[in-house]
């Protein structure tokens, strides 16, 4: 089986932003967890700071991932269009935040790609993508 695994902006700076929130290990890190947790399925892992990119990517998952995993990062709170990609898919979509955004600042509290998502994991830091990945991997075995 395929996992994407989609980040949106500034992720690419992880283990140097906000490392009293987000931790000190950085993306590259976090690609070799996911690797890793995924056990031999291949992982597509992926960064980008721009929210149209990531439509497309979604949209280019439509046709070939077996399920996704996204951290929207700002843009779950904003971005109406990542939820209508989002719809579209028939796999199963995991929404992943590094913290956990109902414990922060309140414009973090709602999330346009919840209502699209299979099911979320958050606040565990660079862990919760070895939940992610292992979320996918059991969604994909048990819709068989
Ligand atoms: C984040 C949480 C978001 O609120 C924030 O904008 C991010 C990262 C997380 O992984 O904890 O950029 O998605």
């Amino acid at each position: 089986p395929a996992i994407h695994v989609l980040n949106g902006p500034n992720l690419n700076l992880l283990g140097v932003r906000e490392p009293h929130i987000y931790g000190r290990e950085t993306l590259a890190d976090i690609e070799a967890r996911c690797v890793k947790a995924a056990a031999g399925a291949t992982v597509v892992f992926r960064q980008t700071n721009h929210e149209g990119v990531l439509v497309d990517w979604i949209q280019e998952a439509r046709e070939v991932a077996d399920a996704l995993i996204i951290n929207p990062a700002a843009y779950g709170h904003t971005s109406v269009a990542l939820r209508d990609a989002l719809k579209t898919l028939s796999i199963p979509v995991i929404e992943l935040h590094l913290s956990n955004p109902a414990t922060r600042e309140p414009f973090r509290h709602h999330s346009y790609v919840s209502s699209a998502a299979t099911g979320v994991i958050a606040g565990f830091g660079p862990a919760g993508y070895d939940l992610a990945v292992q979320a996918a991997l059991t969604s994909i075995r048990e819709r068989g």
